[in-house]
């Protein structure tokens, strides 16, 4: 089997506006220009594990439209095979973004083509050809169910991204070697609150509990722990100035992915995706913040 990493999922085009503060319900604000970043959570993992050095592979749908091109071209201009992303007549996944002056974000996605993937799409994949899936969850969920099933038939490690969080029945969980969910997403899949690094490792047992694998709570500023049934530890995050933290969760799965894939440890696979994520906040956009693989190797030394 090759090291090969296959991600199905979102592929979408970010329409972003800077704003002083995130606008609560029934408010105007002004904002600034609209700028248009390449993104969608599946896209920018694809994008993230390529960047990194992975051998890249990626199943989504895209829509008819003039951004379809667009998106398309990102993906190849990284290496990353689109052989398996599809064409939907209507419009592509539009995901809209306005980030605050701390760099945090409130996303609205408009899904597009996004949902018309389907079952049936995942029968053109060969499987065999893969070492690692990566998913998360803008696409529909049955899609994602399968996928899950179809590698684990044939031994494929998984990798599943809560995100956006949505519950997930135990027979899905017993399919995800690698379970990554951040705050949210881990207080929604347990019914707990979640707030720093005690109450993470809480959760990820219970996770563990219901027959997750692996499971990383991922904590932004105060790092991220990991319960596996061999190990369990935290990470500190790396101190650096974010200006925009779209996308930071989708480059620490797509850098996972990759480091495991060159089969380094649990605990260096994940100091790589923290060091990647870190660098991803520095700057503005989705996939235009990704690091590529000397800048990753660089915060590491
Ligand atoms: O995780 C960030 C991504 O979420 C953005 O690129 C946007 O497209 C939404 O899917």
């Amino acid at each position: 089997m090759s090291n090969n990493i296959l991600v199905i999922g979102s592929i979408n085009m970010d329409l972003v506006v800077n704003v002083e503060r995130i606008p609560k319900a029934g408010d105007t604000i002004l904002g600034s220009d609209v700028e248009t970043f390449a993104g969608g959570k599946g896209a920018n993992q694809a994008v993230a594990a390529a960047k990194a050095g992975g051998q890249v592979s990626m199943m989504g749908t895209l829509g008819t439209d003039a951004y379809a091109k667009e998106l398309l071209l990102g993906l190849k201009d990284v290496g990353i095979d689109t052989g398996l992303v599809l064409n939907e007549e209507g419009s592509s996944g539009i995901a809209f973004i306005t980030i605050d002056a701390k760099g945090e974000n409130m996303i609205v996605v408009s899904s597009g083509a996004n949902r018309k993937i389907s079952k049936q799409n995942l029968e053109k994949i060969d499987f065999e050809s893969y070492s690692y899936l990566v998913l998360q969850l803008e696409i529909p969920l049955d899609v994602v169910e399968e996928a899950l099933i179809m590698a684990k038939s044939k031994n494929i490690k998984t990798i599943l991204n809560v995100a956006p969080a949505q519950k997930l029945s135990q027979s899905v969980i017993k399919n995800i070697d690698y379970l990554i969910v951040n705050e949210g997403e881990a207080a929604l899949l347990t019914n707990k609150q979640v707030s720093d690094k005690n109450s993470a490792k809480q959760a990820a047992k219970i996770l563990v509990d219901k027959g997750a694998n692996t499971v990383i709570v991922t904590l932004g500023a105060d790092g991220l722990i990991w319960q596996s049934p061999e190990s369990n530890g935290d990470l500190n995050a790396h101190k650096i100035t974010v200006v925009d933290t779209t996308s930071a969760g989708d480059c620490f799965c797509g850098a996972f992915a990759v480091a495991l894939s060159e089969n380094k440890d649990l605990e260096n696979s994940l100091a790589f995706a923290n060091a990647a994520a870190a660098l991803a906040t520095t700057k503005k956009g989705a996939q235009a913040s990704l690091p590529n693989r000397e800048e990753i190797d660089k915060i590491l030394t």
